[in-house]
């Protein structure tokens, strides 16, 4: 069986963890291979904080209601989906584009498109007019309709950041460490704690 299979099915969501060092070589590898991810438009429009620190850990794991998987894991790592970074993703991807040489000109129209799709405006004015003009357009004319408010921005931004998710722990488990998914948290209070905004 491919070690990628082997691993797979290997995963388990573990309950309580033996505590282990993780080398700093494993954690760029396992980030590495969340960003790997497929993502709408490639914009990876999600975060990940790697909380390692014992009081820090501490803190995460109170806030994780306590639940041991979290209080005995040796790293705890958020995952948040960011649509705050869909700008600044897409500009960096350009200019790294620019550097390599690389034919640019379908990108930026791409990252034009994505850029326009995903503007919400002030009090979400252009997302509630993008609405009406896919919904108008729909009647004759067969489209896909794009996340037009806040909720489906992030409904959007979680889909992909799940599959940087699944992709971590695929990753981990292969390289020896187990994992367990957990959303059972505090989010107000992790978004504060990790210094986010909680909006
Ligand atoms: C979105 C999601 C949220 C989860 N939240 C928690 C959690 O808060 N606490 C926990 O102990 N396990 C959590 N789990 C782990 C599940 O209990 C576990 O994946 C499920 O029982 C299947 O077991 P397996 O992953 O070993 O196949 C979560 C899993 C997913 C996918």
């Amino acid at each position: 069986m491919s070690e990628i299979l082997e691993a797979l099915f290997r995963r388990r969501a573990v309950k309580a963890f033996e505590p282990v060092e993780i080398p700093q070589v494993l954690r760029e590898q396992i980030l590495d291979a969340a960003r790997h991810a497929p993502s709408s438009f490639n914009t990876q429009p999600y975060r990940f904080f790697w909380v390692e620190s014992p009081p820090r850990k501490a803190t995460a794991a109170k806030l994780c209601l306590g639940q041991m998987p979290a209080a005995t894991a040796s790293a705890l790592v958020v995952a948040v989906a960011d649509i705050g970074s869909l700008a600044a993703t897409s500009q960096a991807q350009l200019e790294w584009m620019r550097r390599s040489h690389a034919k640019v000109r379908d990108y930026e129209r791409t990252a034009k498109i994505g850029r326009i799709l995903f503007m919400l405006g002030p009090f979400g004015i252009f997302g509630a007019v993008e609405w009406a003009i896919f919904r108008l357009v729909n009647l004759w004319k067969t489209i896909g309709m794009p996340p037009v408010f806040r909720q489906d921005l992030l409904k959007w931004a979680m889909k992909s950041t799940s599959l940087a998710c699944e992709n971590l722990m695929i990753a981990a488990e292969a390289l020896g460490l187990n994992t367990c998914p957990m959303e059972g948290f505090d989010g107000c209070r992790l978004s504060r704690f990790l210094g986010l905004s909680t909006r």
